[in-house]
């Protein structure tokens, strides 16, 4: 019995030696300890033994279970550690490598547009005003001096909802509802950024819905030359100090005199070329002096106060100062077009 268990413990020890992995271990673990390893047989079988004989090999069969199940646990070790030590070498992580970068979005370029022209005129000392982009009749077009059936309402086909209410056609109605808020006692010096509406067929240039930029600055003694200064303050601001303005006479039913003003063209410098249609000039927005009933309409006194308005296109400035060929490209969320303009 006692040489029979020393062979086992013998045996045993050289194949937990020999296990090269956890499982190779484990068969050892069953094959020797298990309930049907030689081991069990042993303490079995001794119901068969005299009764000196039963305690000393009793003991012994727990001494060398106990001996391989110590060295078995102490290889399982050994193994794992191995098992970790090899993993940590094959999946070398680099925590200094740069990450990968998330996307991200930028202002859409009329966004960055319509700042730009905050920024020039608050400079200017201008403050900006809001106002609806559905409105009365009265503000979008009586205010203005343009009665009903008044034939200049034909410049700006609009989107009725019922007779006296529609999407605003302008950003002059602003100028109406701000004088009004003043009560007669100036000065006003606003600009109003927002969206406006014309039923139009869309194409490179034109855009049912669209943004303006209205300016109006009233006071005593604004002249014709503080509009002219303006103007060509924000031009050489917007587009570029070599840039010149010029005015052409034009007609506005809230202005009078009312003018058309051009900025020189940038690409020819003013030569004449395919760009400016060989004119040297391209046309930028509309202004005028506040005509005198506009004034009255909203309360100011055209005897005490005088001011000038002018109204520009967000889009058409864009385009201009980015040379972009199609309105629709503001409206169609292509990120191939709005990533261009991460840093405007
Ligand atoms: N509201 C005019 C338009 O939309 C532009 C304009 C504004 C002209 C202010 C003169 C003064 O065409």
């Amino acid at each position: 019995m006692k040489e029979t268990l020393e062979a086992l413990l013998k045996e045993a020890l050289e194949k937990i030696q020999a296990a090269e992995d956890g499982r190779a271990l484990q068969e050892v673990r069953v094959s020797y300890l298990g309930k049907k390893g030689p081991i069990t047989e042993v303490l079995r079988g001794m119901g068969k033994l005299s009764a000196e004989e039963r305690p000393v090999v009793g003991q012994l069969a727990n001494e060398v279970r106990d001996e391989i199940k110590a060295k078995l646990d102490k290889k399982e070790q050994e193994l794992e550690e191995i098992r970790i030590s090899k993993q940590l070498a094959e999946q070398k992580l680099d925590v200094t490598m740069p990450g990968r970068p998330v996307p991200q979005g930028s202002r859409h370029p009329l966004q960055a547009v319509v700042e730009e022209l905050e920024d020039i005129f608050i400079g200017l000392g201008f403050s900006v005003e809001e106002g609806p982009e559905v409105e009365t009749d009265y503000y979008n077009f009586e205010a203005l001096n343009l009665p009903k059936d008044h034939p200049a309402r034909d410049m700006q086909d609009s989107f009725y909802f019922t007779e006296e209410l529609l999407l605003r056609t302008q950003t002059s109605p602003v100028q109406a509802r701000t004088m009004e808020a003043h009560q007669g006692v100036g000065p006003v010096k606003i600009i109003c950024p927002g969206r406006v509406f014309r039923r139009d067929n869309d194409d490179a240039t034109h855009s049912h819905q669209f943004m303006q930029v209205e300016g109006l600055y009233i006071d005593h003694n604004v002249r014709m030359s503080d509009l002219r200064g303006i103007l060509d303050t924000f031009v050489k601001r917007f587009f570029g100090e070599d840039r010149e303005i010029r005015l052409r006479p034009s007609f506005f039913p809230f202005t009078e005199p009312s003018v058309e003003v051009d900025v020189s063209c940038g690409i020819c410098g003013g030569k004449g070329c395919r760009v400016c249609k060989q004119s040297g000039w391209i046309e930028v927005l509309g202004a005028g002096m506040v005509h005198p009933k506009v004034l009255e309409m909203s309360g100011f006194d055209p005897n005490e106060y005088s001011g000038f308005a002018f109204g520009m296109g967000v889009e058409r400035l864009a385009m201009l100062k980015y040379a972009i060929d199609d309105i629709r490209h503001f409206y169609t969320n292509d990120t191939r077009f709005l990533s261009q303009f991460k840093r405007v």
